[in-house]
């Protein structure tokens, strides 16, 4: 099988491999899985040592992750997929309107102050947006890969922003 997803119009994918295509030019599995184990490892020490009072959960944030993490190994890096892509039964967002519902849902993420004022707030309140805009960001799916990793990079990285721990799934 090449890959779990379906409809893809351009494929990042060595042929007949779940291996993407990448700057490293590794083409086994397992030693691909093991180089984004040690980047995604060292992104969350330089996003976590980054966290300020300043820092804001926005759209750019979150493609600043993905492009930062994974921008040395891969050249479709922080680029949002333009293509439709669905996984077993569901279908994510199509890819002609990836961009203007991301820009929803960050707009919407904004209206909520980036969910930096939980700290002092309802541990159950907090869960409960989270989860809401967790769900929307994976529904979106926006990345051509890697988008449940860097979703739980984001929302740890906003947990720790509010005085608690990583999020255990
Ligand atoms: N059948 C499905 N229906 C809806 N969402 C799914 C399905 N399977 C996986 N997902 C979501 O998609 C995410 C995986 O997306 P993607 O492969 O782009 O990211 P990843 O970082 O490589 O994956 P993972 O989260 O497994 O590390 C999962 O974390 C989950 O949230
Ligand atoms: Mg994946």
């Amino acid at each position: 099988m090449a890959s779990k997803y379906k409809n893809q119009v351009s494929s990042i994918y060595i042929k007949d491999s779940d291996v993407p295509i990448n700057k490293a030019g590794i083409k086994s599995s397992e030693q691909i899985h093991e180089l984004e184990k040690e980047l995604l490892f060292e992104a969350y020490e330089i996003f976590y040592d980054e966290l300020n009072e300043d820092t804001v959960f926005d759209e750019n944030y979150f493609i600043q992750l993905h492009k930062r993490t994974f921008g040395n190994l891969y050249e479709w890096a922080g680029k949002y997929r333009d293509f439709n892509m669905s996984k077993d039964e569901s279908k994510f967002c199509q890819g002609m309107y990836v961009n203007s519902s991301s820009k929803k849902i960050f707009d919407e993420l904004k209206k909520d102050n980036y969910l930096k004022d939980y700290e002092h707030k309802s541990k159950e309140d907090f869960a409960q947006k989270l989860a809401y805009y967790k769900s929307e960001l994976i529904a979106l799916h926006p990345f051509y890969e890697l988008n449940g990793r860097i979703t739980r990079l984001f929302f740890d990285m906003i947990a720790v922003y509010n005085g608690y721990k990583y999020i255990d799934y």
